[in-house]
């Protein structure tokens, strides 16, 4: 990430702000870590230490169940029932140590604050727009964005801004207690995105307006989220009282579709796509694109054994060329060491396709993925007989 400030910070890191009737601003500096990485200096009108009272919130256990047998899985999460809000309602589908991968389709509006206290967070919004609305400023989104949130972050979800307020937002949440950050090949010495990388720092939308608010009184909630416990902290005033902050800790958005695919004379694997690095697993997106060029070129993946990765795949959009019964917001998890590639016909299918138009994100995990109680309500359990 880069240096980004806003609003109103002192000259020196640690040193007085004053408002204009000479009152002291609160510094709060945001530290991952300890101490030794990225961080963010905050400017509040108020100590954010000031809290009225703690209280306990329902926990968000993750249900994991053993499998008998290690087979593809096909999950439809469509079929689970909506409900909840922004925060509530993510339904946990797929985890292990290093992540957890959740759908999330929310039919209330989120009543407190939120903030991950233990996890970095990458929100996919599939469907609905508004605003992500954080202690730091807002972002505006729409389809397509990833939503990049830092743990520590104080935010809420706004979908007021959808053209149909009906239609229900969808989400793919993937929650990580490692770091996330752009694939380091990206980078060039002095942090910049390099030429030919596929997406360049004018992609990438942080805060963009800084909203102080002065309101006191309340109670105003922020829902700390630590492993699958909730804990409201309750305020006399409103927790967006920052006037101004600086730093490399900030949350932002890029959409897939800045996302600049590459396509070879011949298929080029899944790390042509990546989008995102952390610690023992990565997020790549596949993206409408040319195929490939070559005259006896075959233009959908070929079989493959991840002999050690887990591989995900949420499809969003489009025609799935190479697999049967797939259908937008399916999950598919082709585990490690199981081969698995296209279905009967549809190499030949696609020989004489010169784009594809599908759109999936891709999660790739080095240690072996673990289905939820509400994986299971949506499995297609005949997936593994699909390639007969
Ligand atoms: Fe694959």
């Amino acid at each position: 990430m880069y240096y980004m400030k806003l609003g109103q910070v002192p000259a020196k890191r640690h040193t007085q702000l004053l408002g204009p009737k000479g009152e002291l601003r609160y510094e709060q500096v945001v530290t991952t870590h300890g101490f030794d990485h990225r961080y963010a200096c905050l400017y509040h009108l108020h100590p954010p230490t000031r809290v009225m009272e703690v209280v306990e919130r329902p926990p968000q256990p993750i249900e994991l169940v053993p499998q008998k047998v290690k087979r593809h899985v096909h999950l439809r999460p469509l079929g689970l029932k909506p409900g909840g809000d922004a925060i509530s309602g993510r339904n946990p589908l797929l985890a292990n140590a290093d992540v957890t991968l959740a759908i999330c389709r929310p039919t209330e509006k989120m009543a407190y604050f939120y903030r991950p206290g233990d996890c970095d967070e990458i929100i996919f919004i599939h469907q609905g727009q508004g605003t992500l609305q954080t202690w730091q400023g807002n972002i505006p989104f729409a389809e397509g964005d990833y939503l990049v949130i830092p743990r520590g972050t104080t935010y809420r979800f706004d979908f007021s801004g959808s053209a149909d307020p009906e239609a229900l937002a969808r989400m793919l949440v993937i929650r990580t207690p490692s770091m996330i950050r752009l694939p380091s090949r990206y980078v060039n010495p002095a942090g910049q995105l390099r030429l030919g990388a596929p997406f360049y720092e004018r992609d990438i939308r942080p805060p963009s307006l800084l909203q102080t608010h002065e309101e006191t009184g309340g109670p105003w909630e922020v829902r700390v989220q630590t492993g699958d416990q909730f804990t409201g902290y309750l305020f006399d005033f409103h927790p967006f009282d920052v006037v101004g902050w600086d730093g490399y800790c900030y949350p932002w958005a890029f959409n897939i579709y800045n996302y600049e695919p590459l396509a070879g004379r011949v298929h080029l694997p899944p790390p042509f796509q990546q989008t995102f690095q952390a610690d023992r697993f990565v997020v790549c997106s596949f993206c409408p694109r040319m195929l490939e060029d070559h005259p006896q070129a075959i233009k959908v993946p070929y079989v493959h054994s991840n002999v050690d990765s887990d591989e995900v795949l949420y499809y969003v959009n489009g025609n799935f060329s190479s697999r049967r019964g797939i259908g937008v917001s399916s999950i598919t998890l082709h585990p490690s060491g199981i081969p698995h590639g296209p279905h009967p016909g549809a190499i030949e299918a696609s020989l004489k396709a010169t784009r594809t138009e599908e759109l999936a994100v891709m999660v790739d995990t080095f240690a072996p993925l673990q289905l939820t109680t509400e994986a299971l309500q949506c499995d297609q359990a005949d997936y593994p007989m699909s390639w007969k």
